[in-house]
């Protein structure tokens, strides 16, 4: 755990694991031409982010401004996402930095992972997702909750509880099931 210049305590960060080709196009077999591009550039940013100092730093800039005002898409290069990421349409997509994704998640439209503000200012921490995560469209999921492994978050549910393994949440506040 590290804590950033923002105060966000960031889970792990980006490990930049694989050699770079393997980097760049660990979720290109997943997805449609559209989310090859967002994931693409976005796999190319954490690569850059975090191995080329200032130029990294630099492209980082442009590539969250491209993304956020073009696309609309925020998956920040310090989001510490696993392989396979997928994303059936990006379109207003925002991830917190200081998640953390495991393998195989699906992202779809308006799918916001994030951090509650608490009346102080201070941040809550950001969700941690387990691999194989299936995500509805138009959902949040916010604050120190843990989603695990191949849970399924509904379209437009509110997710501010543990979700455990296998379980659907869904509704505005999300109930869980088995
Ligand atoms: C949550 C989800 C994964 C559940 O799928 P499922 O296991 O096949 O569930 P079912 O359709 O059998 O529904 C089970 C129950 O959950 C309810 N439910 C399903 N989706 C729901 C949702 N988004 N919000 C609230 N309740 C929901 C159903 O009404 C049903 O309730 P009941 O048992 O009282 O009748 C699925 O409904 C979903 O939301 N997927 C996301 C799809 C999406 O975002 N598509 C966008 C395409 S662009």
């Amino acid at each position: 755990m590290r804590i950033d210049s923002r105060g966000w305590q960031m889970a792990r960060g980006t490990q930049i694991d694989l050699p770079l080709r393997k980097w760049l196009f660990q979720d290109w077999g997943v997805n449609a031409w559209n989310s090859r591009f967002v994931l693409f550039n976005f796999r190319a940013t954490q690569y850059l982010y975090a191995r080329a100092g200032l130029l990294g730093r630099l492209w980082a800039i442009g590539y969250r401004l491209v993304t956020s005002l073009v696309l609309t898409v925020e998956l920040p290069p310090e989001l510490s996402a696993g392989p396979r990421l997928r994303s059936f349409h990006p379109h207003g997509i925002v991830i917190h930095g200081a998640a953390v994704l495991g393998a195989d998640c699906l992202l779809r439209q308006n799918v916001t992972i994030g951090a509650i503000t608490r009346r102080n200012g201070q941040d809550t921490a950001a969700p941690t997702i387990g691999s194989g995560v299936e995500f509805g469209a138009n959902c949040v999921v916010v604050g120190k909750t843990r989603i695990g492994d191949r849970a399924r978050i509904a379209a437009l549910a509110l997710v501010t509880v543990d979700v455990p393994e296998g379980a659907t949440a869904s509704g505005n506040p999300a109930s869980v099931r088995a």
